[in-house]
């Protein structure tokens, strides 16, 4: 293992010196609120707001606090419409009225599987017909899953797929497998549950394959959490096809917490509502999502602000997203020839997070391991990284047991990884392992 010195801040992060575009000084201002000692390569979990946006958020909560009646009836729903329009055109979506703004992806979730608890409900499904999702769909994901469609009486089957992962094909044929065990026994698969990046381990999933063969099968509802998407990969909600998708604005496209859009491909779907009801109840789930009771909705206005920012930046949206993928994957690679490690997805799998496995000395055996070692690097290092735990195989010499899901968003600069890097190397050479917290 070696470590060699580069400690040069890089300035050259796709910010240019023309006058309307973000020069490398700007990109810093924007992003100053952040605690500068932090070295903090996990954008994927929070996101971030640069503060062009966070000002033009509190401009609208200010206000709503100076006269609040003129912005509920004068204000509100036109800005909310407008943030709307903003994302039927970054996903080429078909009409405004396929979308929906919502707190969160898990929001969306809950809407989608309420949906299909009514199906169950009113006997469209039967007990027993099935649900397929990755067994790496987010935890509240499968939580919703288990409180809407388990309790109504569906049954789950999880989509098992290797990691480290070496194709798409490994995950289209467990889902195929899957496919054909839920409609074993005269059963229907009337829910897939498909992630278009997964959180841990982060993983880019072949999604249109997969929306294409529920629909060849069949499948009467297919609903997509790409929590991540947005901001990060691209996004064409008809080519991908599915019924439902949702994705969060906060997490890759520079939006404060918190807001999310919910696609539907047929709005009109019975029994679709927002799981808070208000005064719009009955009126189309976008109607209905656009009040929810009196509530701060400040972050659902600033899209168009969001994206004004985003096009500072050389080649826009695109630019942004070439941009963090090439730079995430320079940085793992730089970290697994330092480790002698591996990565955890071919790079085309990778979005603007990436799977960098960890010297197999560190002693990761559990996922509370994973968690020791993630708070060890925060409290001892001031690095900030999520970190996963995979189980070895029987039988494997030295496996690499745990991988830092590095993310890379327009504020980080490589010194950033290096400090990860380094905090690494120094835990290696000072004999560190997790086994000394686990008594
Ligand atoms: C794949 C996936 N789905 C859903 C969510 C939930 O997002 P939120 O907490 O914003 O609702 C996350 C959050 O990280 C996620 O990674």
């Amino acid at each position: 293992m070696s470590s060699d010195n580069h400690d040069r801040d890089d300035e050259s992060n796709g910010a240019t010196a023309t006058t309307d575009k973000l020069s490398p000084m700007d990109l810093r201002s924007e992003f100053s609120h952040h605690d500068p000692t932090v070295a903090r390569i996990n954008n994927g979990s929070f996101g971030s707001c640069p503060s062009s946006v966070i000002e033009a958020q509190q401009r609208y909560q200010l206000r709503f606090l100076q006269q609040p009646d003129d912005f509920y009836y004068n204000h509100l729903k036109p800005s909310i419409l407008r943030s709307r329009q903003a994302i039927k055109t970054l996903i080429n979506a078909g009409h405004v009225d396929e979308i929906s703004i919502v707190d969160n992806a898990t929001t969306g979730a809950a809407i989608v599987l309420q949906h299909v608890k009514w199906c169950f409900f009113q006997s469209k499904f039967n007990p027993g017909d099935t649900a397929v999702m990755l067994h790496y769909a987010y935890g509240a994901v499968k939580k919703s899953v288990e409180a809407y469609v388990t309790r109504a009486g569906g049954h789950v089957i999880e989509v098992n797929m290797p990691f480290p992962i070496a194709s798409d094909d490994d995950i289209i044929t467990a889902f195929k497998n899957a496919l054909e065990l839920g409609k074993s026994d005269n059963r229907k698969v009337r829910l897939a549950v498909i992630d278009h990046i997964t959180s841990m381990p982060s993983v880019v999933i072949p999604v249109k394959e997969l929306v294409k063969m529920c629909r060849d099968e069949g499948v009467d509802c297919i609903f997509v959490d790409a929590a991540h998407a947005i901001g990060s990969i691209e996004v064409d909600v008809q080519e991908i096809g599915a019924d439902f998708y949702t994705s969060n604005l906060h997490k890759w496209l520079f939006c404060p917490p918190s807001i999310a859009f919910l696609h539907c491909r047929n709005p009109e779907v019975p029994n679709l509502h927002h799981p808070v009801v208000s005064h719009e109840y009955g009126n189309g789930i976008a109607i209905e999502s656009s009040w929810i009771g009196t509530r701060d909705y400040s972050a659902q206005l600033v899209v168009p602000e969001a994206l004004e920012f985003i096009n500072r930046f050389e080649g826009g949206l695109d630019g942004i997203r070439k941009w963090n993928h090439q730079k995430v994957i320079e940085m793992a690679e730089m970290l697994v020839k330092i480790w002698c490690t591996n990565l955890g997805t071919p790079l085309d799998m990778c979005s603007s997070m990436a799977m960098v496995g960890l010297p197999a000395c560190l002693g990761i055996m559990s996922d509370s391991d994973a968690l020791t070692l993630r708070s060890h690097l925060r409290d001892c290092y001031k690095v900030e990284v999520p970190i996963y735990y995979r189980q070895p195989k029987d039988g494997e010499v030295d496996p690499v047991t745990g991988y830092a899901r590095i993310s890379h968003q327009i504020y980080n600069t490589i010194n950033d990884y290096y400090r990860l890097r380094d905090a690494i190397c120094n835990l290696v050479s000072s004999g560190f392992t997790c086994k000394v917290f686990q008594d």
